[in-house]
């Protein structure tokens, strides 16, 4: 630990504590030496990891034991106390567990345990092991699915195979730290290029997938070579709305969906003085907080009364919109644009914006093309079971494009969130190899506005009641969505431990 270093927080394990100090089911942050140590408790058991979450280093002290597991306060991922196994996206990395040693009365942490080995896990349900399985799409779906697959013993022939030019990288980050020039790029691979070299994932870059076939069990890239699998998942992820109006395809204009797109806005970030972002989507309102951070002039324009309000409702629409105001960004409400020329762009109302640089955020449209060529079961995104299969045995789909059977509220659902697609490609890659083991996992979303992050989870389109817990103008608050008096979804601002306690709740319902 360096001069500069706070020193850890919370009681030095190695000195001892008394089993008091950790209630039943709960659990006490502290440290042995420099290391920060969780310390938690069920019953007689005792259970010690490291402290902190392998996704964005999130404080695992600060979030919830449920079972055997912790959950990162921060974007929901999923340890296991007893192996320290990252068990639920985003985090993939395992923690390291400590030994915990109870003598005279008191309990110390003091040395790091061996890891212990994965047990491969055994097939419940298909006989015939898959030999071949290859993940079209390299985007969080298509990357947890390739490393669960491996980590769950998969040793036959993997290949992922994606358009995009670049290995999985963290997509969330385009329009976050990275696009506000606050993170450096090295921040953005979800691995290094060893990983996929030492995993033995063939990873085919810069190359589109044409066609599948799923009775010849091939799929077809675009230069005309085959692919045979003996299990398919479809992870190809959603594309941008464009719009069609004249000027929308200038160089100036931009859409965000990869790290290439971040690239170029960055570009011509750095010569730009006036931004206009045309949506008021969570993408388009992130890019001005980030435009805003390179100290941009920039207006949004977007034709809902109030940001955010349709996912988000009245109250938390209002505070992201005061958030965005105080941080110098101009709303044109109810308004849409016309036209876009060099250095300007017009409003339906007449109004002329000045713009060197243009972003549209309004929405994206699943990537259906290769579902639908393949007559696989469309319904506004490919149909999938609990186990995330398609209609065509073998086939599996996840992520942005995946419609499936939500346990919470009894309705087919598609949403695109980054946990979630992790999640489903987790989920696919265990069903791959025969588990059969429904999807049950409750959505989440985050969303960063400035300093204020929105935590999201559940999933509601419609309510008819919301009820509010906490200062919402104050940005410390739980805002439940509720229908027939069911809870379907809440956002929370600063209230991580009860956004969790909400997943908790839904995901016991949901088992
Ligand atoms: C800028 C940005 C910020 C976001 N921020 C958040 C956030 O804060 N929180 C949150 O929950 N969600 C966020 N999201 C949404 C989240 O990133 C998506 O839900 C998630 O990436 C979906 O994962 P996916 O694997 O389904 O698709 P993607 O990640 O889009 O990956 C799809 C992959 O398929 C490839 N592909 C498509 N077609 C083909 C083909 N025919 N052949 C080969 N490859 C193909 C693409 O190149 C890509 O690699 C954000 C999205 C964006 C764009
Ligand atoms: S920091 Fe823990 S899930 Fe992101």
């Amino acid at each position: 630990m360096s001069a500069e270093q706070a020193p850890p927080k919370g009681p030095d394990f190695s000195t001892g504590i008394t089993p008091g100090d950790v209630p039943d089911g709960g659990m006490l942050a502290g440290h042995v030496g420099g290391d920060t140590v969780l310390l938690a408790r069920r019953g007689a058991e005792w259970f010690a990891i490291d402290a902190t979450c392998t996704h964005y280093h999130g404080p695992l002290g600060d979030g919830l034991v449920v079972g055997e597991t912790v959950r990162c306060p921060w974007h929901h991922a999923c340890f296991s106390l007893r192996t320290g196994e990252a068990l639920g996206a985003p985090a993939v990395a395992s923690v390291a567990c400590w030994k915990v040693e109870q003598r005279d009365g008191k309990v110390f942490v003091r040395e790091k345990a061996e890891a212990i080995a994965k047990p491969k896990a055994k097939a419940r349900g298909a006989a015939d092991k898959p030999g071949r399985i290859v993940i079209v799409g390299g985007g969080g779906a298509g990357f947890a699915a390739a490393e669960m697959l491996r980590r769950e013993g998969f040793d036959g022939s993997l290949t992922m195979v994606s358009v995009d030019e670049t290995a999985p990288y963290d997509r969330p980050n385009c329009s976050k730290d990275l696009l506000a020039g606050v993170a450096p790029e090295e921040w953005m691979p979800l691995q290094s290029p060893e990983f996929y070299k030492a995993q033995s994932i063939d990873l085919v870059l810069g190359t589109e997938v044409a066609a599948i076939d799923p009775k010849a069990r091939q799929v077809t890239l675009a230069g005309g070579r085959n692919l045979p699998f003996d299990r398919l998942l479809l992870a190809t992820g959603a594309e941008p709305v464009r719009l069609d109006i004249p000027g929308a395809g200038s160089a100036h204009v931009h859409v965000l969906r990869s790290l290439a797109d971040s690239r170029a806005i960055i570009a011509d970030a750095a010569s730009a003085k006036r931004a206009v972002v045309i949506g008021g989507s969570f993408i388009g309102l992130e890019v001005a907080a980030a435009l805003r951070a390179r100290k941009i002039e920039v207006h949004v324009v977007a034709p809902d009364k109030r940001p955010l309000e349709r996912v988000l409702g009245l109250e938390l629409g209002d505070v992201v919109r005061r958030i965005h105001e105080e941080n110098g960004v101009v709303f044109h409400l109810e308004e849409t644009a016309t036209a876009i020329a060099d250095g300007k762009v017009t409003l339906k109302g007449g109004k002329v914006l000045a713009a060197d640089l243009v972003v549209v955020g309004v929405g994206v449209r699943p990537r259906l093309q290769l579902a639908e060529r393949a007559a696989l079961k469309l319904d506004r995104g490919v149909v999938v079971n609990q186990y995330l299969e398609t209609s065509a045995p073998g086939i599996y789909a996840a992520g942005d494009i995946a419609r499936w059977p939500n346990k919470i509220t009894g309705d087919s659902i598609r949403a695109e969130h980054w946990v979630v697609a992790q999640r489903h490609g987790q989920a696919a890659a265990r069903n791959m190899l025969g588990q059969e083991r429904a999807f049950t996992d409750v959505p989440f979303f985050w969303s960063q506005h400035y300093d204020m992050p929105v935590n999201y989870v559940g999933h509601a389109e419609k309510w008819d009641e919301t009820a509010i817990e906490g200062n919402v103008a104050g940005k410390d608050c739980v805002v439940r969505y509720k229908r027939g008096g069911r809870v379907l979804a809440a956002a929370s601002i600063y209230r991580d431990v009860a956004n969790l306690e909400i997943e908790a709740e839904m995901e016991a319902a949901a088992l």
